[in-house]
């Protein structure tokens, strides 16, 4: 098919667009103020790729926010107290800080490896978080949220965690993490009023869809709360490796209260008012996104909204629980060795590069209530297809045409548009789903936006024939608004993919610019200037697959 081309007057003056630049100017200036976190990993695991999964969305989403112009707060770190820290350093014949540190700088140095752009690392063991705990759970009991009394219930050991016997009954009495026996135990200990917030909870998640996503997480924890809310102990006397409950320190305050309290220490909310740290990060707070996997979405739905009630303090916007990584079907657990463990997982960030496993995490995760399999063919298959033959294909393609050309230097659009393939408007279709989905935290959906953009770059280029308007002289102008509209076309799926592929758009950018601004400006259609020069890029390598374990396949 031959395209006709059609002219039409450009849209955008001169002073409209000086107007909207001014506008995004002032915008920036009020930057509002955005707060991520991920969980806080315990440090008695190894990382593996749950960790890195949910590290990768959730800096995903900060650099999302980043790029929108908002000033944003990024919290990661560990989890460093509990029984079963203490437990695996006696056994290692160590003491707790000491694995503490070992393993919690292994974390850090994941996060890091896997350009996760943490603002700050946090450790439950620093002295500013010691500090504030004390002080929030003082102020806990001091409003009579928190009291002593004496529980007797079902207590799952691995996870320290006490389940009411109808809970209990429900799974058989057994861990649903471990599988082991649940123990029947009773103790003095501190309480906090979680009943008392009963009424306020169920309100919370009955009025507000947004809080906890995704919504099978919410009926859930309708559901849980429905059965009734028991009172919780916050702290235990069988270990010593906590913090101590203030006036009482014969107790250690329960790891979950410790750890779930890491969001507000980090900001400084735990010092008084006078605190530097507090003034400089209160304005983080409430939250813009908890993110996590569903098995903690009671402590972050239920605990930790209740505690912040008690405290006085707004709650987060949103609270996302996602699936979880499986193999094979079946769940990832230490008894059946299935982990796909660090190790497993830098074999295939050597073979195919950090950011094409960091696509492949957003695209083929278990963002939403499902869990997802990993699989190494998929890996090779998503590579092949969306980064080798997608956008490596049509990066190459169009930046050779203009090397070939243009000598490099990006032709002029002029105001020709093609019949049936406005992609001026296709582009701007995409992005506007792609901005939604990344609000939404959907980066399967944010990904297949801007994938869009790209195949239809390609459609676009086997339709009009570029190479064959490079014959006929008369076609000169075609082929200039033809190649234009390519390369633009890409330049704004790289701006809209460099959440969650960073390092290799920022190669886009060294070769073809990506234009400044936020990225609501930067994907406006026309931010790539006629006159500049584009390098010849090859992305993405053709790549044999590997095995599961990340091996290279035998022949
Ligand atoms: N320390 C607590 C969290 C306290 S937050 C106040 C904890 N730590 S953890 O090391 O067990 O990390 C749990 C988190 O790791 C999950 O919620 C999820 O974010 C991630 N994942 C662990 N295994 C996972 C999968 N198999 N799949 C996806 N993510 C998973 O719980």
């Amino acid at each position: 098919m031959r395209a006709r081309a059609t002219r039409r007057a450009t849209t955008l003056g001169t002073r409209t667009r000086t107007r909207a630049r001014a506008s995004a100017t002032r915008e920036r200036a009020n930057a509002s103020a955005a707060f991520v976190t991920t969980p806080i990993y315990y440090v008695n695991d190894q990382p593996h790729i749950g960790h890195v999964y949910t590290s990768s969305v959730a800096d995903a989403y900060a650099r999302y926010l980043r790029a929108k112009g908002a000033d944003v707060f990024f919290l990661t770190g560990t989890d460093e107290h509990g029984l079963k820290v203490e437990q695996s350093a006696a056994k290692r014949g160590v003491g707790a800080k000491q694995l503490a540190d070992e393993n919690s700088e292994k974390f850090r140095e994941v996060m890091k490896a896997y350009d996760i752009s943490f603002d700050m690392f946090i450790r439950t063991t620093d002295e500013a978080h010691e500090r504030q705990v004390k002080n929030l759970v003082k102020e806990l009991r001091d409003r009579d949220a928190v009291y002593l009394g004496r529980f007797e219930g079902w207590y799952d050991e691995g996870q320290e965690e006490y389940y009411t016997e109808t809970k209990a009954k429900e799974l058989d009495y057994k861990s649903p993490i471990s599988g082991k026996d649940m123990v029947r135990s009773s103790e003095e200990n501190y309480y906090f009023r979680l009943s008392k917030f009963q009424g306020a909870l169920d309100a919370l998640h009955a009025e507000n869809k947004e809080f906890l996503t995704p919504s099978t997480r919410r009926n859930e924890m309708i559901q849980r709360l429905g059965e009734g809310l028991n009172d919780v102990p916050i702290s235990r006397t069988n270990f010593t490796w906590g913090i101590p409950m203030p006036n009482d320190e014969k107790h250690v305050i329960y790891v979950w209260i410790d750890a779930l309290m890491n969001y507000i220490t980090a900001l400084g909310l735990g010092d008084d008012k006078t605190s530097a740290l507090r003034a400089e990060r209160e304005k983080y707070w409430p939250a813009s996104v908890h993110v996590m996997a569903k098995e903690i979405s009671w402590f972050h739905s239920v605990i930790w909204p209740a505690l912040l009630m008690a405290l006085d303090l707004p709650l987060p916007h949103r609270v996302h629980a996602h699936g979880f990584w499986i193999r094979e079907g079946r769940k990832m657990s230490k008894s059946l060795g299935n982990f796909v463990d660090l190790a497993c997982m830098n074999r295939f960030k050597a073979h195919y590069g950090l950011d094409a496993i960091r696509y492949y995490l957003a695209v083929e995760g278990p963002i939403g209530a499902n869990d997802a399999n990993f699989s190494a063919a998929r890996v090779q298959e998503v590579y092949s297809t969306d980064l080798v033959n997608t956008m490596g294909n049509s990066v190459s393609r169009t930046t050779a045409m203009i090397n070939k050309y243009y000598d490099g230097v990006v032709p002029n659009e002029g105001d020709i548009k093609f019949e049936n393939w406005n992609m001026t408007e296709r582009a701007n279709e995409q992005v506007q789903l792609c901005l939604a989905a990344y609000e939404a935290l959907d980066l399967p959906r944010a990904a297949a936006a801007a994938k869009k953009i790209i195949t239809d770059v390609d459609l676009f280029i086997t339709i009009t024939e570029p190479f064959r308007m490079a014959k006929d002289d008369s076609k000169r102008d075609q082929l200039n608004a033809c190649l234009y509209q390519c390369l633009e076309s890409l330049r704004i799926a790289a701006v809209l993919l460099e959440p969650i592929m960073p390092t290799k758009m920022a190669e886009f950018d060294a070769g073809v610019g990506l234009g400044k601004g936020t990225i609501d400006e930067r994907t406006k259609w026309g931010g790539l200037k006629p006159g500049t020069t584009v390098q010849k890029l090859a992305l993405f390598p053709r790549l044999e697959g590997l095995d599961e374990n990340g091996e290279p396949l035998k022949a």
